[in-house]
């Protein structure tokens, strides 16, 4: 009955667009509909699973839709943008409602977005963006709910301009190529730190969001840069990596260098407490609770922002203790 639903408005909405109404023009381009129902089968394309912020998310996905007793189908694409593509396209056969859509790199998922459109499926972003000029949200997808990861880079960029003491040569260790917040974090950090002045980006070079990779890349990196000592990681996992690979180095993390992180998971928000994280911001992971709401707005017909944004908290050695109880 659903697909009957959809298929009719799609056929409508093209019929009315091929006899060249105007009203039309705007109705096909129009998102796929959401039918207000007590059940749904919803699709979760999650990027990958090897970190704790990504079992996290998948974590108050998976709590929020056996809450609201709906049908989850999850996949995880294991870090490969093509195997994501497939698990969406895998989603649309499998006739969900709505697919959730946390996508792993800005470009190559584009495929994906359109093809539940043309499908009737309506889509929602999760965490990450995609190319905006490729694909947009109110006309290829409902939304984009997450953090600013601009504003993200940013804040810790602030918080080293006002507690530098002096130190001032910075290794960056970049999250995935073609990410957004990647992208995002390096533009918010890298603007604002050269408008503070007196800093130096001696490298900056991708960790991938991965902690050995991290660790990998830190190590040689101070090798050619012995002089370092700020390292700016995209995420926790890196900013651990890079802490073992200067604690290997004989350096002391938060100490003899700076080390600052983003997501602020309990380990690295523990690291703070023990001095070998000097900040963190935090990039919420728990989007269960704000996906579902997003999606039943949608159903009854609500206007949605393009935007759904999550606000993020800040961690360092004045909070980071009271606030260890509530990191994920
Ligand atoms: O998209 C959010 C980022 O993806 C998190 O910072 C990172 O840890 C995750 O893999």
């Amino acid at each position: 009955m659903r697909d009957i639903t959809r298929r009719t408005l799609l056929l409508a909405a093209t019929a009315v667009a091929a006899a060249g109404l105007t009203a039309g023009a705007a109705f096909a381009q129009d998102l796929p509909p959401l039918e207000k129902k007590d059940t749904y089968k919803v699709g979760f394309a999650q990027t990958e699973s090897n970190n704790p912020w990504r079992i996290a998310q998948t974590q108050s996905m998976q709590d929020e839709a056996k809450k609201l007793g709906y049908q989850l189908v999850y996949t995880d694409a294991a870090g490969s943008a093509a195997k994501q593509v497939a698990d969406v396209n895998s989603m649309i056969a499998q006739g969900v409602d709505l697919i959730f859509l946390a996508p792993r790199e800005e470009k190559p998922l584009i495929p994906a977005v359109m093809a539940a459109k043309k499908a009737g499926i309506p889509v929602i972003l999760l965490d990450r963006n995609v190319d905006q000029a490729l694909a947009k949200a109110g006309t290829d997808y409902v939304t984009f709910i997450g953090s600013d990861f601009i504003d993200e880079g940013k804040r810790v960029a602030e918080w080293l301009a006002k507690n530098a003491n002096g130190k001032s040569k910075i290794i960056e260790l970049e999250g995935t190529t073609g990410s957004s917040p990647a992208n995002d974090r390096k533009k918010g950090f890298d603007e604002a730190i050269a408008a503070a002045g007196g800093f130096t980006i001696l490298a900056s070079q991708s960790g991938d969001f991965a902690r050995d990779k991290g660790r990998q890349v830190a190590e040689s990196l101070l090798q050619a840069h012995p002089d370092a000592d700020i390292i700016y990681a995209h995420n926790d996992e890196m900013a651990m990596g890079a802490i073992a690979a200067l604690e290997a180095a004989g350096k002391k993390p938060g100490t003899d260098v700076i080390v600052l992180s983003i997501d602020g998971g309990k380990e690295a928000v523990q690291a703070v407490v023990d001095g070998k994280i000097n900040a963190v911001v935090e990039c919420n992971p728990r989007f269960g609770p704000k996906a579902f709401e997003t999606m039943a707005k949608y159903a009854a017909g609500e206007k949605i922002d393009a935007w759904v944004k999550n606000d993020d908290k800040f961690y360092d050695p004045s909070n980071a203790a009271a606030e260890l109880a509530n990191a994920y």
